[in-house]
């Protein structure tokens, strides 16, 4: 309501008088940045209330300040095996060593967010909740678990959030003095923020991970050569009109579809009928049930609260077992690699009508991919580089959702819904003359095309240097013709590759890291950014030790002197890790 703005005589109420009263310490630990953009929404949204916050990710906050903050809010994600995310690490030990604080003067409250596929669903989160208690502090509002589709339970905390401290009597006593004139700006925000709890409305929509942009396709090509064992699709969208905005390094969000294949076999094997109007969430109401399946449900990723659900609907004992208590390990190995349509054939579920069964599933989550591209170089365009994912597993052959769907399905002139995903870890250094090291085996080089373009754009003077892999030189080069053009002009400076399997012994990235040690060195001795993008679970592990391996050779360090050379360059935000 722009209107507002100019009204002459406003009553404002509670807001922003509490401010002076609360002071609220918002802190996040996020893996892939969803929990730091909601700690940032809190933020912005207490702000707006007239409250003092301040928020930070949990490494960059003083663990000795703990004792003065008098509310604390958390937002957290759990990640691999009940793992709380790098920065949240420090912080976490913190709390739970012996030089954790007593805490009775702390009211808190802890927003998890997590995956309930995983064993551990939200474990960070119910572990900070857990501790803070037992340190003396009191809930200030119940902690809530968070699955893949975080967006209204984490808008619904919130909500109860803002409403507890409302409550608060420090806010109630200073509610009084809260009138304001025009003439007399009072402290905080603008009278149209509080009226209408967001910024003024303008006429562009904003898209988000909850209302994402449909991007049409311009392009959407194979990189790898004929005769190669693996499918990389290069995607070009048009994002024009969006104003949607990205930088290198950032990733975008994409909403798949899933098999129509896996999706008419579940529907025949249930004995459904496909044109079945079936719900699909609050704000959507209802569609057909086919429809509802290829773009609105997981139907390939079995989690432990669908099946509880599904377990009350059937009469199947088996499934009942493997639900019991203590059989937690038979279940892990059920689920692990299964999906919908084995659960159903394995535990004859045929019969279960698709209204009971349907809305029972979690929704379709978006798949996450790093940019290759710069918005300099590629104005109103985004390019991906997504590698299909086919495998087989459990006497079937299966396909990554949305890979396969990017590879199979999606031709230029369709649309692709989308939203950009920051990623403020994964940044070229401001400054165009520091040297840069990429490190970017198999699909990992994606966001290094995008910052090599940006380069090429702002004419950086700056040192770089890339190392890819992949398996043979023949047929999966990715870009092979654009790291040439760079390194002629100067955009790339040095580029060594390993290719896997084109010799009897494999050769990967940290080989040739190793080879060049010295040069190596001498370039992170000038300050060189490093950054490694791709595979988490082998690569960027091997490449870390690499890089430990050279400080020691050619830096004379001892083992924790590298160690403490790569935490200080990570704090420095000189070693930055995109990996996945
Ligand atoms: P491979 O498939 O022959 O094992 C991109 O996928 C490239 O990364 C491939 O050449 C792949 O080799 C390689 N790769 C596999 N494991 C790796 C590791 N631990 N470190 C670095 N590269 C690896």
């Amino acid at each position: 309501q722009p209107v507002l703005q100019n009204n002459p005589s406003i009553s404002v109420s509670t807001e922003i008088s509490t401010a002076a009263c609360l002071e609220i310490t918002v802190l996040f630990g996020s893996q892939t940045g969803n929990a730091r953009r909601l700690a940032e929404k809190l933020t912005e949204k207490l702000k707006e209330h007239g409250f003092q916050i301040t928020c930070s990710a949990m490494d960059d906050f003083k663990p000795q300040k703990l004792k003065n903050v008098r509310i604390l809010l958390i937002v957290v994600s759990t990640y691999g095996e009940g793992d709380p995310p790098d920065n949240a690490l420090s912080f976490y030990e913190f709390l739970h060593s012996r030089k954790a604080p007593c805490l009775k003067e702390l009211q808190y409250s802890v927003l998890a967010l997590g995956d309930s596929s995983y064993e551990h669903f939200c474990k960070t989160g119910q572990d900070f909740d857990k501790r803070l208690k037992e340190l003396g502090g009191e809930q200030l509002y119940p902690r809530t678990d968070c699955d893949v589709d975080f967006e209204d339970p984490a808008q619904e905390w919130m909500e109860g959030i803002l409403r507890t401290l409302h409550e608060m009597p420090e806010s109630a006593s200073a509610i009084t003095a809260a009138t304001v004139s025009a003439g007399s700006p009072a402290p905080g925000p603008s009278p149209a923020l509080l009226a209408s709890g967001t910024p003024p409305v303008t006429d562009q929509p904003v898209y988000s991970r909850s209302h994402p942009f449909e991007a049409e396709v311009l392009d959407n090509l194979n990189l790898n050569g004929r005769g190669s064992d693996r499918e990389t699709r290069h995607l070009e969208l048009s994002i024009e009109g969006s104003n949607l905005q990205y930088e290198p390094g950032d990733c975008l969000g994409i909403y798949p579809q899933n098999q129509p294949m896996l999706v008419d076999t579940l529907i025949n094997v249930m004995g459904w009928h496909p044109e079945e109007l079936v719900p699909v969430g609050k704000e959507r109401g209802e569609c057909p049930l086919r429809e509802a399946l290829l773009r609105h449900y997981e139907i390939t990723v079995l989690t432990k609260t669908v099946l509880e659900q599904v377990a009350q609907l059937s009469a199947n004992p088996g499934l009942k077992e493997l639900l019991k208590q203590g059989n937690e390990k038979a279940f892990r190995a059920y689920v692990e690699g299964r999906d919908l349509l084995d659960l159903v054939e394995d535990y004859a579920l045929s019969g279960i009508p698709a209204r009971d069964f349907v809305p029972m599933l979690r929704m379709i989550p978006p798949r996450l991919y790093s940019i290759a591209s710069s918005p300099k170089a590629s104005p109103e365009e985004v390019h991906l580089t997504i590698r299909a994912v086919r495998y087989h597993a459990h006497g079937r052959q299966r396909f990554g959702v949305c890979s396969v769907y990017c590879a199979e399905r999606v031709q230029p002139g369709d649309t692709l819904p989308v939203y950009v995903h920051h990623n403020p870890d994964f940044k070229l250094p401001s400054n165009p003359d520091t040297p840069v090291i990429m490190i970017g085996p198999g699909t990992g080089v994606a966001p290094f095309r995008g910052f090599l373009a940006e380069r090429e754009e702002i004419g950086a003077k700056g040192k770089t240097w890339l190392f890819f892999g992949d398996r043979h030189f023949r047929t999966d080069f990715l870009y092979q013709l654009e790291w040439q053009r760079w390194l002629k002009e100067g955009v790339l400076t040095r580029m060594d590759v390993a290719f896997s399997r084109d010799t009897d012994s494999k050769v990967y990235v940290q080989h040739r890291m190793q080879e060049k040690s010295r040069e190596l060195f001498e370039w992170l001795e000038e300050g060189a950014h490093v950054y490694v993008c791709g595979d988490k679970q082998r690569m960027a592990k091997d490449v870390h030790a690499a890089l430990i391996d050279i400080l020691e050779g050619e830096g004379g360090m001892s083992r924790e002197e590298s160690e403490a050379y790569l935490t200080r360059m990570r704090q420095e935000k000189r070693y930055q890790r995109d990996v996945y």
